[in-house]
C-alpha cells in the first residue's frame, strides 16, 4: 500500500482512538503523538504523560509523519481493545520504516506489562513499553532507547497516585474535565485484568483533588468527574495502598476521608461546578453517598452502576460480592431518595456456564431497574485472571443472540426514559457544538442526557434551561426558555 493510502488509513483508524494535541509550547523542539484507548482513566493518564514530556520540550502532534515519539495508550479490558492496538502499532511501524527512521514507538498502560517481551523482545515492534504507574520515569526511559538502550518499566506502585502533576487538558473542550482520585482496584472480579495492569487501590491527597477542582473552575471549567476504578472504595489516610489501613494508628483511621466525605468537600468548591463521579462498585456503594448527592443540587443525579449479570450464581462465580437481591436494595435506596436519578449499568453476556435462565435473569433485572443506558459485552477470555481457568463454554453464536436481546430492551428502556422528559425543562450545561450542526450546541443534563437546541446568543460553559419537545433514545432536542 503507498504511504498516502496508509496516511489516510490512519486518519480513517485512529478516529476509533483519539489523538490528543497540546497547545503550542514555543520553546518545544521535539514532537509527540499520542494516541488513546481504553476507559477515561486511560485518556486522564495521557495528560498526565503530557504534562510530564511538556517539561522536557515535547509538544504534541497530529501529524504522525512529523512526530519524534509515537505512544499508544493502551487498553487491556477486552480482547477487541489488544487487537485493536497491535494494528496501530504495525502501522506506526509502517511509518517508521518508510518516512521516519528515526521516530521511537512507545507502548504506554495497561497492555505493558502483559505484552512487554513480546513487543519489544520478539516481535521488536516498539523502543519503550511504560506501565501506568511510571510515567515519571519516562524522560529517563526516552534518554536510556536514544542511548541504544532498551527501555522498560512496568513496575505497579503501592502509592502513586501523580498527586502533584497538573495534567495538560488535551483534546478538550474547556468545560468538562475529568479528575482522577483513585488508582489501580482490589475487588478481584474473576473476569477483570485491572488488578493485574494497573495494581493495588490507592487513593490520591484530598487537598490536591480539591486545588484541581478550584483550579479547573477559576480556568472556566463547569464540571468535572471524580474518576477511579472504584470511586466508592476511596479512602485517604496519608497515603499508601488501601490494603495497608488497618495496619495504621487509631490516630490515622480516626482523621481518615471516605467517598461520602470527599465528595461533600468536592461539592462545595463552587455550586456552580457540577460534580460527577465514575465507576461505582455496588458493593462499596453506601447510602452516605447517595446522602450526600441528594444534599448538592450540583452533584448530578447520575450514577453508574456496573451489575455485570442478573443472576446471583453468576455474580457469585464474578466474585462481585453482591447478590440480585442486594443490588435491587441499592437501587431502591437510590430511587427513594433521588427519585428520578439516573442509573445506567455495564453487563458482561455469556460468562463462563451462563444458562438461558441466568440470561433471563438478566432480562428481569433490566425490567426492574430500567436503566437510562448501559454498556454490553460478550464476554472475552483475559489470560491470567481466575475466570480463564473456568471454561468460556458459551458458545459465540448464544453469546451474540443474548447480547442482541439485551441491547434491544435497553434501547426500549432508554427511549421511555427520554420521551418522559417530553414536554419538561431541564437546566443543561453547554458543552460543544452539536456533531451535526454548527447552528445548534450540544449539552448535557444532570441525569447526562444529551441534549440538542439552537445557540441563539448563548455561550460554551453557560447553563440554561431547556424545554425538551422531541427525542430519539440517545439524543433529547428542545429550545432555551
Ligand atoms: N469481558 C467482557 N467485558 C469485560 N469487562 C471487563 N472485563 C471484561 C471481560 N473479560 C467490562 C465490564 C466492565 C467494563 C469496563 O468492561 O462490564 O464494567
Ligand atoms: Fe482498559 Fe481497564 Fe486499563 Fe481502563 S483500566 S484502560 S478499561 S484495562
Amino acid at each position: 500500500m503507498s504511504i498516502e493510502k496508509l496516511l489516510q488509513k490512519n486518519i480513517d483508524e485512529s478516529k476509533q482512538g483519539e489523538i490528543l494535541q497540546l497547545s503550542e509550547n514555543k520553546k518545544a523542539s521535539r514532537k509527540m503523538y499520542i494516541e488513546s484507548y481504553g476507559c477515561q482513566m486511560n485518556f486522564s493518564d495521557s495528560e498526565i504523560v503530557a504534562s510530564i514530556l511538556d517539561k522536557e520540550g515535547f509538544s504534541t502532534t497530529k501529524n504522525i509523519t512529523e512526530a519524534d515519539l509515537v505512544f499508544v495508550n493502551t487498553c487491556s479490558i477486552r480482547e477487541k481493545a489488544e487487537l485493536t492496538v497491535r494494528k496501530r502499532l504495525e502501522f506506526y511501524n509502517s511509518i517508521k520504516r518508510d518516512k521516519n527512521p528515526s521516530m521511537l514507538v512507545g507502548v504506554l498502560g495497561c497492555m505493558a506489562e502483559r505484552l512487554k517481551e513480546k513487543f519489544l523482545e520478539e516481535e521488536k515492534l516498539v523502543d519503550i513499553v511504560v506501565g501506568p504507574d511510571s510515567y515519571r520515569d519516562l524522560p529517563n526511559l526516552i534518554a536510556q532507547v536514544e542511548d541504544g538502550r532498551k527501555a522498560v518499566n512496568v513496575f505497579l506502585s503501592l502509592e502513586e497516585t501523580y498527586a502533584d502533576i497538573n495534567p495538560v487538558r488535551l483534546g478538550g473542550n474547556g468545560v468538562t474535565a475529568f479528575v482522577s482520585i483513585t488508582r489501580g482496584c482490589d475487588n478481584m472480579c474473576t473476569f477483570c485484568v485491572v488488578p493485574y495492569t494497573r495494581g493495588r487501590e490507592r487513593s490520591r491527597n484530598p487537598e490536591s483533588i480539591l486545588k484541581e477542582c478550584q483550579d479547573l473552575f477559576n480556568d472556566g471549567y463547569r464540571e468535572i468527574t471524580l474518576l477511579g476504578q472504584n470511586v466508592d472504595s476511596y479512602l485517604w489516610y496519608g497515603g499508601g495502598a488501601k490494603k495497608d489501613f488497618k495496619k495504621v494508628s487509631a490516630d490515622a483511621k480516626e482523621n481518615s476521608l471516605n467517598f461520602a466525605n470527599l465528595l461533600d468537600k468536592v461539592a462545595q468548591v463552587n455550586p456552580k461546578l457540577r460534580v460527577r463521579f465514575s465507576t461505582s462498585n455496588p458493593q462499596d456503594m453506601r447510602v452516605e453517598v447517595i446522602d450526600t448527592m441528594s444534599k448538592y443540587i450540583n452533584i448530578c443525579d447520575h450514577i453508574h452502576l456496573p451489575v455485570q449479570s442478573g443472576s446471583s450464581r453468576i455474580l457469585k462465580l464474578m466474585n462481585r460480592g453482591y447478590d440480585r437481591e442486594e443490588y435491587f436494595k441499592l437501587v431502591d435506596d437510590i430511587k427513594e431518595r433521588i427519585p428520578n436519578c439516573a442509573i445506567s449499568m455495564d453487563m458482561i453476556i455469556g460468562f463462563c456456564s451462563e444458562t438461558e435462565e441466568d440470561h433471563k435473569k438478566t432480562l428481569s433485572l433490566m425490567d426492574y431497574v430500567t436503566y437510562d443506558f448501559g454498556y454490553m459485552f460478550k464476554y472475552s477470555v483475559r489470560p491470567n485472571t481466575p475466570a480463564a481457568r473456568m471454561e468460556d463454554d458459551v458458545k459465540e453464536d448464544v453469546k451474540q443472540r443474548r447480547l442482541s436481546e439485551i441491547i434491544k430492551k435497553q434501547q426500549d428502556h432508554s427511549l421511555l426514559h427520554m420521551q418522559e422528559k417530553l414536554g419538561k425543562t431541564f437546566e443543561v450545561l453547554i458543552e460543544g457544538d452539536s456533531k451535526k450542526s454548527d447552528q445548534h450546541f450540544y449539552g448535557r443534563t444532570t441525569h447526562n442526557s444529551a441534549v440538542i437546541f439552537e445557540k441563539g446568543n448563548h455561550k460554551l460553559g453557560e447553563y440554561v434551561m431547556v424545554k425538551i419537545d422531541d427525542c430519539t433514545s440517545a439524543t433529547l432536542k428542545g429550545k432555551v426558555i
